[in-house]
């Protein structure tokens, strides 16, 4: 027998489409098939943190399932090894891991359901380490979660920015522009790879590959000379050229991952128009590939994974974290994803095959 009685469910890091899916998954397999009890835990370990929790019901959980956002709320700020207290009026940060297992032990959780990203997993790992059941669900649009070969949310994020491609085209053809559309994605390429691919963007700049400013301007005027008096410039927002580092947005000094990237579309846009004298606009897609209801793929697998992970507790699991392997749901040490990346590698095919219909990547 797993021991389990009572399971709580915290959605932590950036949101991300299909959070809601993967909490309705949860509980309902939870609830319904296993008879265990649910809480859902408020706003990601801040809600650990601060005590923040409410018994989940199957009328809370209904109809959320195309609901963007997390009806739980998130942070991607909080870590609970290093959060600010003040006393005295002097405010420093401590280590309130003890608090956090009181309010555990308070509300009687037997095991976390922990959906998030690679930061999210960093803090799990942690409190698996000192004897807390946690399983994790792979969550992020960015789809860098290692271990997994995909994350839900990056569907909707492609299709977000492949739509979004879709349309700049007919104004970069119209007026004869070239036009640079940035993605989000940190430090990987995935959604610059797949939204430039589905778009048949002539450019594709990921974080991956260094690009080379004068390629892509000499690409960009070969075309113009063949007549194609327009380019499409697909560039993620951890792109970097050869000599010069990632574009920083700012710098959020109260996160435990400060660096916010953005405004390298700019950078290249500014490049482009300078050497080519064509004209350049930029678009900075930002967060409305986060937003909305998550496509039909998100949906099944936040559906799937959400399941897998009470079924996971169930079986007596324990620090697991659910993944997609080859087309099957499965799981791997949660352990094993903390702090790391999993970016585009240099070999992937679909990078090769997008070289081979003439694709630049700047390199
Ligand atoms: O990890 C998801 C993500 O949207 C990244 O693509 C992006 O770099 C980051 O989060 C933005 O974070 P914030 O919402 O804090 O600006």
């Amino acid at each position: 027998m797993s021991g389990i009685h009572r399971i709580g469910v915290l959605t932590a890091g950036g949101d991300c489409p299909g959070l809601n899916a993967v909490i309705r998954a949860v509980a309902k397999t939870a609830m319904n098939r296993y008879n265990l009890e649910v809480y859902g835990i408020e706003d990601g370990f801040l809600g650990l943190i601060q005590n923040r929790m409410h018994p989940l019901t199957n009328e809370s959980v209904s109809n959320i399932l195309t609901l963007g956002g997390t009806i739980l709320g998130t942070n991607n700020r909080v870590t609970p090894r290093s959060y600010p207290v003040t006393t005295n009026g002097v405010t420093e940060n401590r280590d309130v891991t003890d608090r956090c297992l009181e309010h555990i032990a308070h509300n009687q959780l037997d095991a976390i359901v922990v959906i998030g990203g690679d930061g999210s997993m960093t803090v799990t790992s942690h409190f698996v380490r000192i004897g807390v059941n946690c399983i994790g669900v792979p969550k992020t649009i960015d789809n860098d979660l290692f271990g997994t070969d995909v994350t839900f949310g990056f569907a909707t994020a492609v299709s977000i920015a492949t739509e979004a491609l879709d349309r700049v085209h007919t104004t970069a053809a119209s007026h004869h522009r070239a036009m640079v559309v940035e993605v989000m994605g940190r430090n990987a390429g995935w959604i610059a790879l797949h939204a430039g691919v589905a778009t048949g963007t002539d450019v594709i700049l990921i974080p991956e590959i260094p690009y080379d400013i004068d390629k892509v301007c000499q690409y960009v005027l070969a075309r113009s000379r063949r007549g194609k008096r327009f380019s499409m410039i697909c560039v993620s927002e951890g792109a970097r050229s050869k000599e010069g580092g990632q574009v920083v947005k700012r710098i959020d000094t109260t996160s435990a991952d400060p660096i916010r990237l953005g405004g390298i579309g700019q950078k290249v846009a500014f490049d482009i128009e300078a050497a080519t004298r064509i004209e350049t606009r930029t678009v900075i897609l930002g967060h409305v590939q986060r937003g909305g209801t998550p496509v039909a793929a998100d949906r099944v697998l936040a559906t799937e994974f959400g399941g897998a992970a009470v079924e996971l507790l169930v079986a007596g699991e324990r620090g697991r974290l659910v993944v997609m392997k080859g087309g099957i749901v499965t799981h791997i040490p949660l352990e094993e994803a903390a702090n790391k990346q999993r970016l585009v590698p240099l070999d992937l095919p679909l990078l090769l095959m997008a070289r081979n219909i003439g694709t630049c990547f700047g390199d």
